[in-house]
């Protein structure tokens, strides 16, 4: 296979889709601009994003800062676990990720290994830089986390989110309310994320700023069977399980349905999820033929997860990349913040009749505990009333020791009580995309290159929805009149809220070479015909199509196009 990755980078900056940051400064590795086509064809993948999410699933937007205080990333684990192993060479100083070389030097499982494991195995590679022999490299932690310090003094810790789920989750109890106190709920949040990799040097595909689009869907742990299930029951795309990947064997296309009850998947919602995911991904342009679905391996996969997948697409320069992550993260995300906020971070689901049931109070008498604790008797007496009682007595917890309290100092009463409900902790479900990186397999899957009458024409054969500019009008000559009509059916498509772009200089071919090149699907050329029966020429980009129709049904026409509710030919 070609790799188009230089051809794809070299139009990205000449024709202001993605530039380098800062490049009258030298620029910094793992940072990006998007120019000016670049940044409106990311808002139209974002917005599709958002009909699938917001307007198609019903969870709302929010959006929350993105430098968070300490207590949250302690509460989420990052400050103590969101690291790469890192080392640096003895030679060029220049620090790599470890597992990364390991992996350019075939090392299997090189993401799994540890910090020895990787100093063992590269103990005998040359640097992937100076090339010389890396010999015994400490391999140490490296946190991902960009920090800084909040207001004058620098007295509170900040940091750069590296996810914008945590917004999410801490935001729990009034997203609750804001949905009724009712499961299933989801919200969604799109925004910038930021990761201090090491050497980052994949272009769009690893940065150190990126966006992402997450949805964080909270379910009842005992009901995973997604309410809209049968809309992707028999949808069908490749899935690539454990199994099939420990046994070398391919991904298999089967419907979801029978994905979920082989146990492929592990539920309805993360395989409705898949679905959608890949759906999404067709929609904004990326190749059928190089996407699947590879679920993530026993040391890979978090501890907590019940289940997580990666919605992968080939690229010809970086091989399978990860584009989108869904997984079932259980109750650990809101359980981690209940321990360090104090707050329930619970639903009180209601049962649909109230029970009576038994309930076992434990009454401390503190008329004996009193002479035998003084002081701290009532301390005593609280954690009585929360033991787990056994014949003979409890034990209690004082003082970090164990403590047994004899069956005398406390009664245990029974009685009957009306129970309505039970509090209940979320289980979170998590598709969580990267929009850099699908907008790079979106301009590396629609880069195209044909041969029109001896030369090479280049096309950017983009989705109209995700095309930045949607209609190109062209006046044949700038003189006779041409110019003022070509004028007017530009301001008469913008006002249908279609970006058109009118142009009148060079010959007509160049000018549809360069809108093919940013991907322009439709093309309008005004002749001298047109002054005549009030008729224009309409070119479809990637078959090179023309048909005549008039002026007044162009904005109609063009909108319907756009939309896919009307194909070229019958246009
Ligand atoms: N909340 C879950 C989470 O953040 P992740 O797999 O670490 O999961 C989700 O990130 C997605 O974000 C990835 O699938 C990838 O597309 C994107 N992503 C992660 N790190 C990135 C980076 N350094 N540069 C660009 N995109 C990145």
């Amino acid at each position: 296979m070609v790799d188009v990755y230089e051809k794809v980078i070299d139009l990205s900056r000449r024709r202001g889709f993605v530039w380098p940051s800062g490049e009258i400064y030298g620029s910094v590795a793992g940072f990006i601009d998007y120019g000016p086509l670049g940044a409106m064809m990311k808002r139209r993948i974002e917005d599709i994003w958002r009909d699938f999410y917001v307007v198609r699933e019903g969870y709302y937007e929010i959006e929350c800062p993105t430098i968070g205080i300490e207590p949250i990333y302690i509460a989420s684990g990052h400050i103590k676990g969101f690291s790469d192993k890192m080392f640096q060479c003895p030679h060029c100083n220049e620090f790599f990720r470890a597992d990364h070389v390991a992996e350019e030097y075939s090392i299997r499982n090189a993401s799994s290994l540890s910090k020895h494991g990787l100093m063992r195995a590269l103990t005998d590679q040359n640097c992937i830089s100076c090339k010389k022999p890396l010999g015994e490299v400490e391999v140490f932690d490296f946190n991902l986390m960009f920090n800084t310090s909040i207001g004058p003094g620098g007295s509170r810790k900040g940091y750069l989110r590296p996810e914008t789920a945590q917004g999410i989750f801490t935001d729990f109890g009034r997203l609750l309310r804001f949905y009724r106190d009712t499961l299933p709920f989801g919200t969604i949040q799109i925004g910038r994320s930021y990761r201090n990799e090491i050497s980052p040097r994949q272009g769009m595909i690893r940065l150190r700023e990126f966006t992402q689009a997450e949805a964080e869907i909270f379910v009842h742990p005992d009901q995973k069977d997604h309410p809209n299930f049968a809309r992707y029951a028999n949808y069908e795309m490749p899935l690539w399980g454990m199994d099939h990947q420990e046994g070398r064997l391919d991904p298999v296309v089967v419907p979801m349905s029978e994905a979920v009850e082989s146990g492929l998947v592990a539920n309805e919602y993360v395989a409705y999820y898949l679905a959608l995911t890949h759906e999404f991904m067709l929609k904004i342009g990326v190749d059928k033929d190089k996407i699947r679905f590879r679920q993530h391996l026993p040391d890979e996969r978090a501890h907590y997860a019940a289940d997580c997948w990666d919605a992968e697409y080939f690229s010809s320069r970086f091989g399978w990349v990860e584009a989108v992550g869904i997984a079932d993260r259980t109750d650990y995300d809101l359980e981690a913040h209940a321990k360090v906020s104090g707050e329930k971070m619970t639903v009180f689901i209601q049962y649909p009749e109230p029970r009576l049931e038994q309930k076992r109070t434990i009454v401390p008498k503190m008329g004996l505990l009193g002479p035998r604790f003084k002081t701290r008797a009532k301390e005593v007496g609280e954690k009585i009333a929360a033991s787990h009682p056994r014949e003979r007595g409890t034990y209690i917890i004082l003082d970090e020791e164990e403590v047994f309290i004899e069956r005398e100092l406390f009664d245990l009463r029974d009685e009957e009580v009306l129970v309505r409900g039970e509090e209940v902790r979320p289980h979170v479900i998590e598709p969580s995309y990267g929009i850099d990186r699908l907008c790079y397999a979106v301009l590396e899957h629609s880069f195209y290159q044909d041969d029109v009458e001896g030369e090479v024409r280049t096309v950017l054969r983009l989705p109209p929805i995700v095309a930045p500019v949607k209609v190109a009008v062209f006046p044949l000559m700038t003189r006779d009149g041409l110019e003022e009509i070509a004028r007017g059916i530009t301001d008469a498509i913008k006002k249908e809220g279609i970006l058109a772009e009118y142009d009148d200089s060079g010959a007509i071919g160049r000018r549809y070479r360069r809108q093919d090149e940013i991907g322009t699907p439709f093309a309008i050329t005004v002749d001298y015909d047109s002054k005549e029966d009030g008729t224009v020429t309409l070119r479809e980009r990637d078959s090179m199509q023309q048909i005549r129709l008039p002026i007044q049904d162009l904005p109609e026409t063009i909108r319907k196009l756009i939309k896919g509710e009307m194909q070229f030919n019958k246009a």
